[in-house]
């Protein structure tokens, strides 16, 4: 793998400041954002009413505290423009996040918003290991979604020849990295696992392309998978973190030098982890439900936007930031199996360690009488004798009962026998009978 470590020259100056003047930045602009946010959406102005937390109560994070929540479910009651604090004419782009059911959630972005997003995307691409003058091909769909457009101006931003290729017709994926030789790939970590057996299929050695960085997210995957596609491809495999609500992707990133979690870029967003149930926040270092302030946003500020997501923080290493954890999964993914609970991440953890299995899997969720059941349908590897895989299944079987603690069936099926996903992968299939 080629050293990809950033110059120290290259870095943004708050990427090399003192905790100390990152913290005072952040209070300073904690400040004006949720005076904003009172000011402008009236949303807000009613919540902090109704609470008695005013903008200037706020001198130090912790009174942070004292201000509501907000979810999707805000969100959404103020479809679709209702939670802007500009005049709509200055809303220069609008995205959207997809949503399983009814109403998609729209998010508004001025000119400065998308120029601070361009940076951080920049910031992020550069901290995985890409640079300027590098061929960066983008995977990530293009359109409401915010994968595609915000890694494409991410990309421009520091100087790189963007290939937006989007997500889709895989074929000609693996022609493109072939032709165009690309040295950076941004990809859902699931779909790049399918342009790697389009790569053998074509009969191109994935370790022998001109890519040396992919930049994964959008979904959760294990360290594991990072290995596995480390190993696979050649390169280094970087874990990238956002949502739509609180900007899209480049929230968080990960550094190539330690590749030890996400550093959150805390001079635009203030993290807290709350325990998701009594909404109490959490010292650093316990895991619970990761939450967001923008600090810059000027469309639409977010104050203590709730992701579901589970993780938690730690300090920083590679920069002042902190970092928080690979993301588990969201509290909406969490199976509960007979009082078990359980994340498809622990699955497929499990997967990668049965040479016999490739990890294309998905969890299949029934009911059998009054009991919930769950089947892994998972594919075995190629050139694997069914016999073999058999066994493997087995195993894995075993290894989920000794070490989630739940008993699971496991289906091992043929190679491309699991519904490939160009973008997100739908881990979970819930067939139980709504009730
Ligand atoms: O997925 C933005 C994005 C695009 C991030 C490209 C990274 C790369 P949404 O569609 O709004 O936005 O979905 C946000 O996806 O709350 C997490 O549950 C999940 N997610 C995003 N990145 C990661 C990651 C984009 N690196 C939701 N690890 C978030 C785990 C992730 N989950």
């Amino acid at each position: 793998m080629q050293d990809r470590t950033p110059r120290p020259e290259d870095l943004d100056p708050i990427e090399r400041a003192s905790v100390d003047e990152l913290r005072a930045l952040q209070l300073r602009r904690l400040q004006w954002s949720l005076r904003h946010a009172y000011d402008h959406v009236p949303q807000y102005r009613t919540m902090f009413d109704e609470v008695q937390a005013h903008p200037d109560d706020l001198r130090e994070f912790a009174d942070l505290a004292r201000f509501p929540f907000t979810d999707k479910a805000v969100l959404r009651g103020n479809y679709p423009f209702g939670m802007f604090a500009v005049p709509r004419e200055q809303v220069a782009r609008l995205h959207a996040s997809s949503g399983t059911t009814g109403r998609p959630t729209v998010v508004g972005y001025t000119r400065q918003d998308i120029r601070t997003w361009a940076e951080l995307m920049a910031r992020s691409i550069r901290a995985s290991g890409g640079r300027r003058g590098d061929r960066v091909h983008i995977a990530y769909g293009y359109g409401l979604f915010t994968g595609g457009l915000g890694a494409h101006y991410g990309a421009e931003e520091l100087g790189c020849t963007v290939i937006p290729m989007s997500g889709g017709m895989t074929e000609r994926q693996v022609m493109l990295i072939k032709d165009f030789e690309p040295d950076v790939i941004m990809v859902t970590p699931s779909y790049m696992l399918a342009i790697v057996d389009e790569m053998r299929r074509q009969g191109l050695d994935p370790r022998g392309t001109s890519l040396a960085v992919g930049i994964f997210g959008a979904e959760p995957w294990t360290r594991d998978l990072r290995d596995e596609i480390e190993q696979q491809l050649d390169i280094h495999a970087l874990d990238i973190y956002g949502l739509s609500e609180v900007m899209g992707p480049g929230v968080a990133t990960e550094c190539v030098e330690t590749k030890d979690g996400l550093h959150v870029w805390e001079d635009h967003f203030y993290p807290e982890i709350i325990d998701p149930l009594t909404g109490e926040v959490l010292p650093d270092g316990e895991t619970g439900e990761l939450v967001f302030t923008s600090l810059s946003k000027q469309a639409m500020p977010v104050v203590r936007y709730r992701t579901r997501d589970l993780t938690r923080l730690l300090p920083g290493t590679a920069r002042p930031m902190r970092r928080i954890e690979k993301i588990t999964g969201r509290t909406d993914d969490m199976i509960i199996l007979r009082g078990v609970n359980l994340f498809p991440t622990q699955i497929e953890e499990l997967i990668l360690r049965t040479p016999q299995l490739a990890p294309h899997f998905q969890c299949l969720l029934t009911r059998e009488g009054r009991l919930d059941a769950m089947t892994v349908k998972v594919e075995r590897r190629p050139g694997v004798e069914p016999v073999a895989a058999e066994l493997a299944g087995r195993e894995l079987a075993r290894l989920v009962k000794n070490t989630i603690g739940v008993s699971v069936a496991v289906d091992v099926i043929a190679p491309d026998g699991v519904e490939r996903s160009m973008g997100k992968m739908r881990r979970i299939v819930d067939q139980r009978p709504k009730d």
